[in-house]
């Protein structure tokens, strides 16, 4: 009786440990670093370029997408900040911004919150000096200043949702059951030793496979939780309403991963792979002649039927 008490306890204590280990890829909630105090700053504690040293194929995918650089865009993105700041913010009454000196990383957010989360880790002045590097930017390509303009870019283009972005700050999304993301492990699907001198361990992010992961930044609509809600992507919300709900199985790396061949270059129609992947057209076509009245008599016509099937997992194009 004793003994089977005892041998219960342990499988007890067993399935517990399990269960802990299943569960314990994160850990506390850690110190928040020093506020970063400068863009260089920033952009070196989020640096992918070490990364390259072992992760060649993987990083010279992840430059051809627009992640690398989420804050320049297309390069239409920045642009679209500085509009949101003078045609919006600054208009706004109760907004407190009347001038590039009033801007904070709160106003930056209605953006950053999804272009370059790693803000909430900068101090004002950060927000304000980004401002001004897209604005001079803009002003060396007016004055056909290409030298300056490219070097700009480069400074803009530094400020990105890198390796570190996906792999640790935003690898992991229930932090209650999962634990918070700790500052010396690199997130992905296996666990064990690191070699990169800084993220020494590995771990597990129960969900980074799963669309949620992205969905985390690819928008579900306003963004109700800030004081000023913003709407940009949609796209996650249309996965979940129209895809999923209507028997849609697959998940976004599925398709934008692996059946595309793109891995970390994660991308769009400027993509052969994926155009091809986005439609089913079918035309039909005949010709008749058709007798029309009696001045016009009998004029041929053509009637071409075109069905369009979206393939893709949600709207296109999003936004
Ligand atoms: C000195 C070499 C080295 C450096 C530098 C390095 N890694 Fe790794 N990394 C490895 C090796 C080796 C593995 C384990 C085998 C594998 O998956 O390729 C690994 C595994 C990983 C994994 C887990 C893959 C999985 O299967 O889940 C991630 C994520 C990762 N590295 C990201 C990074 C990031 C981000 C950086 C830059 C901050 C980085 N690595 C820098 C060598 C390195
Ligand atoms: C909910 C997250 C989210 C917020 C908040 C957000 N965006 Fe976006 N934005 C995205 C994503 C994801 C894409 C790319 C995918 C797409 O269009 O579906 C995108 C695309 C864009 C594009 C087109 C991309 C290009 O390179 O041409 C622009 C421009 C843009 N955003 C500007 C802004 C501005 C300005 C703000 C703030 C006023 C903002 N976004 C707020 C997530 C967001
Ligand atoms: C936009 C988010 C995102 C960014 C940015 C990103 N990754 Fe990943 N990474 C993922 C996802 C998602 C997976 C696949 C996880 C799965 O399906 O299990 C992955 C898988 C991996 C793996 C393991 C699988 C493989 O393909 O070998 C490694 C290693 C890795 N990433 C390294 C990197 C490095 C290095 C960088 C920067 C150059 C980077 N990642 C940037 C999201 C990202
Ligand atoms: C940390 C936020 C974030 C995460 C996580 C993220 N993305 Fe993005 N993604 C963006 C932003 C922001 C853009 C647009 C950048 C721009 O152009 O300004 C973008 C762009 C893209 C684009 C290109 C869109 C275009 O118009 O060409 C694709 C495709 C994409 N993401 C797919 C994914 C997939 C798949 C995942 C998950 C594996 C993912 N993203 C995870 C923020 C994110
Ligand atoms: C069934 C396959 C499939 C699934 C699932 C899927 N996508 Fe796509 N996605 C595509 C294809 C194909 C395209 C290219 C069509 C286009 O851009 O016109 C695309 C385009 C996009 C674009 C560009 C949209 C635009 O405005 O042009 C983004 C961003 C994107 N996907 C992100 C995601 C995210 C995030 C998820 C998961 C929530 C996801 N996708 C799930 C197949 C898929």
């Amino acid at each position: 009786m004793k003994r089977a008490f005892i041998a219960g306890i342990a499988a007890f204590a067993g399935a517990a440990l399990m269960a802990f280990n299943a569960y314990s890829e994160g850990g506390p909630k850690p110190e928040p670093l020093p506020k970063a105090k400068t863009i260089a700053e920033l952009a070196e504690r989020y640096d992918s370029e070490r990364c390259a040293e072992c992760h060649e194929d993987i990083y010279d995918e992840w430059q051809y997408s627009l992640h690398s650089h989420s804050i320049l865009g297309s390069p239409r993105t920045a642009p679209t900040i500085i509009t949101a700041i003078e045609n919006g913010i600054k208009l706004f009454p109760y907004s407190g911004v009347k001038n590039d000196e009033d801007l904070t990383v709160e106003h930056l957010m209605i953006c950053a919150k999804c272009h370059l989360p790693q803000l909430d880790e900068a101090t004002d002045d950060v927000a304000r000096e980004i401002v001004a590097t897209i604005k001079g930017w803009q002003q060396a390509y007016r004055d056909g200043d290409t030298d300056k303009a490219e070097k700009l870019e480069e400074t803009i283009a530094s400020l990105n949702i890198g390796c570190t972005v996906c792999h640790q700050k935003v690898a992991i999304i229930h932090k209650w059951a999962d634990g918070y993301p700790q500052y010396d492990t690199v997130y992905g699907s296996s666990e064990g030793d690191h070699e990169d001198e800084e993220l020494v361990k590995m771990a597990e992010a129960p969900a980074i496979g799963e669309s949620i992961f992205c969905g985390q930044c690819h928008g579900l609509g306003p963004n109700f939780e800030l004081d000023h809600p913003s709407q940009c992507a949609t796209l996650y919300g249309s996965y979940l309403f129209a895809y999923v709900a209507h028997g849609g199985s697959e998940t976004c790396q599925e398709c934008h991963m692996e059946k595309s061949g793109l891995g970390h270059d994660m991308q769009s129609y400027k993509d052969e792979a994926m155009i091809d992947m986005a439609l089913d057209v079918k035309v039909e076509g005949r010709s008749i002649f058709w007798r029309k009245n009696k001045a016009e008599g009998v004029v041929p016509i053509g009637i071409i039927d075109v069905s369009m099937y979206n393939k893709a997992g949600h709207v296109i194009p999003d936004g």
